[in-house]
């Protein structure tokens, strides 16, 4: 399962660990009240959708 770790105060940076064949949603509307991953709220909001990400293993 993915992990994230979240660092810092001023410039929170979020680390996201997936393994091989994990797929999450990452918010980049700031609404997600599950952050850094997509609740669905930025469906009330214009502008953005989550990005995507998965590990595509070889
Ligand atoms: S809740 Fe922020 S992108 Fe979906």
């Amino acid at each position: 399962m993915a992990e994230a770790q979240t660092q810092g105060t001023d410039h929170p940076m979020t680390t996201v660990k997936l393994k091989a064949g994990e797929k999450v949603a990452i918010c980049r509307c700031f609404a997600s009240n599950k952050f850094p991953y997509c609740d669905g709220s930025h469906k009330e909001h214009k502008g953005t959708g989550p990005a995507i990400v998965e590990v595509v293993a070889e």
